[in-house]
């Protein structure tokens, strides 16, 4: 139906009455200044910049992870990261194209600045993250305790207010432990974060329940088995 229209459309926009090439030229490039106004309007960059987290094509796919970061010399530059088509994704192989859907949905998120953990770090070198705790001192006997991310090597004292980001998702437990995604614990009040692959995976629903209820299942099994092992032991099965 729609196709119908379309060449209909067409049709008349080529009938030998009207000027062809000058009417379908006006069309095209009315159709571009659209879409130029549309995305200047919006605020949205069709090429995002890199962030500190995220300085290139291959950390980038490989946080988003399912296996996308083998692919990642294929792309010749950030650019193109973000503007091949889903066409031209397939021509490079990124197979199946649920697959390509996922990168495009995370290039979309990326555009609009909804990153994963790690997104908003400030300092990041060689593909880490310094996390330092912050103390606040509230009154004499209360501490205020927030983490902080700082330039690599960096201690808290070394450093102003300003120079210190925090990041969200993470906090301080039981006066020393930084807690939070992927935070590794390298000293007291101290942690690092490291770009994993799959770190910002989208991980589906249903499989997670899936797997609490596998694992649910395998506890309940165990303890049937120690049970009648028990029974066995005192002799009584
Ligand atoms: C990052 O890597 C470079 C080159 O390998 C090295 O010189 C530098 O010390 C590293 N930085 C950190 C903070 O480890």
């Amino acid at each position: 139906m729609k196709s119908l229209r379309i060449s209909a459309a067409l049709g008349l926009l080529f009938r030998p009455s009207a000027t062809p090439s000058v009417t379908a030229l006006g069309l095209r490039a009315q159709t571009q200044t659209r879409w130029a106004h549309k995305s200047a309007s919006s605020g949205v960059p069709l090429v995002p910049s890199p962030i500190p987290f995220v300085p290139d094509v291959e950390t980038f796919l490989t946080l988003i992870g399912r296996g996308l970061k083998q692919h990642a010399s294929k792309f010749p530059t950030w650019e193109s990261l973000f503007t091949l088509s889903s066409d031209q994704l397939r021509e490079l192989g990124i197979e199946p194209a649920r697959t390509r859907r996922y990168l495009l949905r995370w290039r979309e998120n990326f555009r609009y600045g909804k990153f994963g953990p790690g997104g908003d770090f400030k300092y990041v070198e060689n593909g880490t993250a310094d996390l330092r705790v912050l103390e606040v001192e509230k009154s004499p006997l209360v501490k205020d305790r927030r983490v902080v991310n700082v330039p690599p090597g960096k201690k808290v004292d070394e450093l102003s207010p300003g120079e210190m980001v925090r990041p969200k998702g993470y906090h301080v437990e039981r006066v020393k432990a930084i807690v939070g995604p992927y935070a590794l614990p390298k000293g007291i009040q101290f942690a690092q974060v490291k770009v994993t692959e799959g770190m910002w995976e989208d991980k589906r629903g249903h499989k997670v329940d899936g797997g609490e209820r596998r694992r649910e299942e395998v506890r309940f099994k165990k303890r049937v088995a120690e049970r009648k092992a028990l029974r066995e032991a005192q002799g009584y099965y």
